[in-house]
């Protein structure tokens, strides 16, 4: 059986797996130093989903209609060993695309030939500019644009394609970087992809003055660079697609604020210690981990599909000065 639609007739296809609350980076829009410092809780290793147990549910989603899987963080690399969880993962019928979001400091080519090999799909890197500085105090422990460079080189090699590369983009921090990353990605093979900057969790002090619209940046580059639009892949896509006129290759554009794509969203989001979240702005989530205490699926099974038939999020299409200032979870707690 598959989960119902929701009440907004959106079907359950997309799992986000947060697989731990940790990173070593503290970019500023995302873990600032002033609130995940020393001091900061994380979960602790009793609380994190084991292996086998996130294998589980994820078996039990894709009965359920997922088709996609994609792991996140923090970042998911400072989990040991995740090609053993890819391994499982992969195992699974009815998973289409398994893929990994990282800030690639991790990712040697070592890693990604054991990634690779288990079954991972391909990666999606984050990178929010490729001038050194802008990049350090960006992500605020000091680290080097050329290891991430080198982190992105290695996925290549090891055939982790199509390699997609995000860039979060705020107004007085990067902007200045849009055209040097698109630059520098131009003609690459890889995917740049500039995503405007959300009010996620609530430790990031998000204003909509620090948002740089997605018309405005598609304008910058197409100034430079004339941009043609292109086709969605699949309905419901995250990404205005649109290629380089000179054939330049493809970006994409991610308008979550100026033009919300709340109406097709499929996706469900697991956290590290097993809730389920039904958006990326809710306050709570459905604690599964209970149900992982009996020994048939079914009860799980049910609850999902209770949880997503129920389903009535649509945060991003309501965003508003009242709801920007909700109790959210933190982006590093469920991953983007
Ligand atoms: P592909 O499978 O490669 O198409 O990935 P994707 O388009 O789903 O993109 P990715 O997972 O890389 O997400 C890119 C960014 O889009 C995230 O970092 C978020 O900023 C934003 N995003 C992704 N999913 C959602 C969502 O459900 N809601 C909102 N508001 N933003 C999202
Ligand atoms: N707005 C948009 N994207 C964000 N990410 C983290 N915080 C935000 C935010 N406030 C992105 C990261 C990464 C992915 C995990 O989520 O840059 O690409
Ligand atoms: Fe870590 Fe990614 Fe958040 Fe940066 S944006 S702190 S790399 S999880
Ligand atoms: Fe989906 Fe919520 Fe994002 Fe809208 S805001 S696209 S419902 S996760």
């Amino acid at each position: 059986m598959t989960a119902p639609n929701d009440t907004l007739n959106r079907p359950l296809r997309d799992l986000r797996i947060s697989v731990t609350d940790r990173c070593n980076f503290r970019c500023v829009y995302c873990m600032p130093k002033e609130v995940f410092g020393s001091e900061h809780a994380f979960l602790p290793k009793s609380e994190i989903l084991s292996f086998e147990e996130i294998t589980r549910l994820a078996r039990v989603f894709a009965a359920e209609g997922i088709e996609k899987i994609r792991l996140t963080g923090g970042e998911p690399l400072v989990r040991n060993q995740i090609e053993r969880l890819v391994e499982g993962l992969a195992g699974i019928p009815g998973i289409q695309d398994i893929t990994l979001t990282t800030n690639a400091s991790l990712l040697t080519l070592e890693k990604v030939r054991l990634l690779r090999s288990a079954g991972l799909d391909r990666v999606t890197i984050s990178l929010d500019a490729i001038e050194d500085g802008s990049f350090r105090r960006i992500n605020d422990v000091d680290y080097p644009v050329e290891r991430v460079l080198e982190g992105i080189q290695a996925a290549a090699e090891g055939d982790l394609h199509p390699i997609k590369v995000n860039m979060v983009v705020q107004r007085g921090l990067n902007e200045d970087q849009i055209l040097p990353m698109a630059e520098h990605f131009r003609g690459s093979g890889h995917i740049l992809r500039f995503i405007e900057y959300m009010d996620v969790g609530n430790s990031n002090g998000w204003r909509m003055d620090d948002v740089v619209p997605a018309a405005e940046i598609r304008d910058t580059v197409a100034s430079v660079w004339p941009l043609d639009p292109l086709d969605p892949h699949y309905t419901g896509e995250v990404a205005n697609r649109y290629r380089y006129r000179d054939g330049g290759g493809e970006i994409g554009i991610i308008s979550s604020v100026t033009e919300p794509f709340c109406g097709t969203c499929p996706r469900a989001r697991l956290s590290a210690k097993g809730e389920l979240f039904t958006c990326l702005f809710a306050a709570r989530g459905h604690d599964l981990r209970p149900l992982l205490a009996e020994d048939s699926d079914e009860p799980l099974a049910e609850r999902i599909r209770t949880i997503w038939g129920g389903r009535t999020d649509r945060y991003s299409e309501l965003r508003s000065a009242e709801t920007a200032a909700q109790r959210k979870v933190e982006m590093s707690h469920i991953g983007g």
